[in-house]
């Protein structure tokens, strides 16, 4: 029998990398997914909203949780298959996302580098398709098991199934509600090629006539460490918004107005916009409200200066929110989930 016993009152400060001291009322540390199976059995507990977390790298604590935390603790990883395309990887929720790139690039295998050092797990990785340097999770995606509290088992999804999309997938929506994902496995090309799609990253291995998937990882972890900050030293959760995508034809109206305007062609012809470039445009960067600030050196990225309550950090997400929307007619949509 798996170990049902739930805590209460548990801080979660030490499980969100923006160091809100938050409590969950009621806390489980899934370490067997005959757990879960026991919860969807029991009538009371399975009643209970519920709040999945992974590595609490893309969350926002506004206040004291209500739902049951489901803290995903199931480890392990292997190889599972190969053929002439393809490595197959297989790795548990709980998994670290950056181990698990650590691991298969000391395997010489190839195809998550340009992810590299992005925090958070594995089992949270598909639920926002985590993407950066011209790559995303559904790249390279195979499959995964989600255990279904609707109907008690557990079974295996495909991308298609999955619907990802920029920083999103079905987990996100009402469909998603009753999944938690408890593996993910990868399909890594045995004929790799870099992706250099991102100028600064091809900028970076300029005098490397065939770099290595390791020395394509060692790249994006130096221009991560450049830009972004540590979450184990300055509280943050990544970009904090979104980049709007607009037309073709809303793009083109902006950038009379606003000639510099950072954006991106999307292949179905739509402008991806650096969010980035629109708060700093707006004076926010390096700036602070409270206890929260936006990030000197990236100002998509929100941080916590110490001692910040959630309502300070969404307060400051409003204030930019504000001043983007007056300035540009444009909305900000925040990229962590909001509790
Ligand atoms: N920019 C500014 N000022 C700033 C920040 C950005 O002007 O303060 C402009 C620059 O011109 C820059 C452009 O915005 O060239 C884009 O910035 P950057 O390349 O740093 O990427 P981003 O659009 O800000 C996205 C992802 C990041 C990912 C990087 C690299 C989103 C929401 N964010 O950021 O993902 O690492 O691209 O691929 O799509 C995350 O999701 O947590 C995250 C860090």
């Amino acid at each position: 029998m798996s170990d049902l016993s739930l805590s209460t009152d548990v801080s979660l400060q030490a499980f969100n990398t923006f160091r809100i001291d938050a409590r969950a009322r009621r806390y489980l540390r899934i370490t067997d997914p005959g757990q879960l199976t026991q919860l969807a059995a029991n009538p009371a507990l399975a009643a209970l909203p519920r709040l999945v977390l992974g590595g609490g790298s893309n969350l926002l604590l506004t206040r004291d949780v209500e739902a049951l935390v489901l803290h995903m603790g199931l480890l392990g990883k292997a190889i599972v298959g190969q053929d002439d395309e393809v490595t197959l990887v297989r790795a548990q929720a709980g998994e670290n996302w950056h181990g698990l790139v650590e691991w298969t690039l000391a395997q010489g295998l190839g195809g998550l580098e340009n992810l590299a050092l992005i925090p958070g797990t594995v089992g949270a990785s598909p639920i926002q398709n985590i993407g950066a340097y011209g790559a995303e999770i559904k790249d390279v995606f195979h499959a995964l098991t989600v255990f279904d509290f609707a109907t008690g088992k557990t079974r295996t999804m495909t991308a298609a199934d999955c619907r990802f999309g920029y920083r999103d997938s079905v987990f996100k929506h009402a469909e998603g509600r009753d999944l938690v994902v408890l593996d993910v496995t990868f399909a890594l090309p045995r004929a790799w090629a870099p992706n250099l799609r991102y100028a600064e990253l091809a900028q970076a291995l300029e005098g490397i006539a065939d770099p290595t998937p390791r020395q394509v990882g060692n790249a994006v972890i130096a221009i991560r460490r450049r830009k972004l900050p540590d979450p184990a030293e300055i509280g943050n959760a990544g970009s904090f918004f979104k980049n709007p995508v607009v037309s073709g034809a809303e793009c083109a109206q902006l950038l009379q107005a606003w000639p510099n305007l950072v954006h991106h062609r999307q292949a179905d012809g739509s402008e991806k916009l650096a969010a980035g470039w629109l708060i700093d445009q707006c004076g926010w960067k390096g700036k602070s409200l409270g206890r929260a600030g936006v990030y000197p050196k990236q100002a998509l990225v929100l941080v916590n200066n110490g001692g910040a309550s959630g309502a300070e950090v969404m307060a400051l997400a409003r204030a930019i929110q504000q001043d983007v929307r007056a300035r540009f007619g444009l909305e900000l949509e925040p990229e962590p989930v909001t509790v």
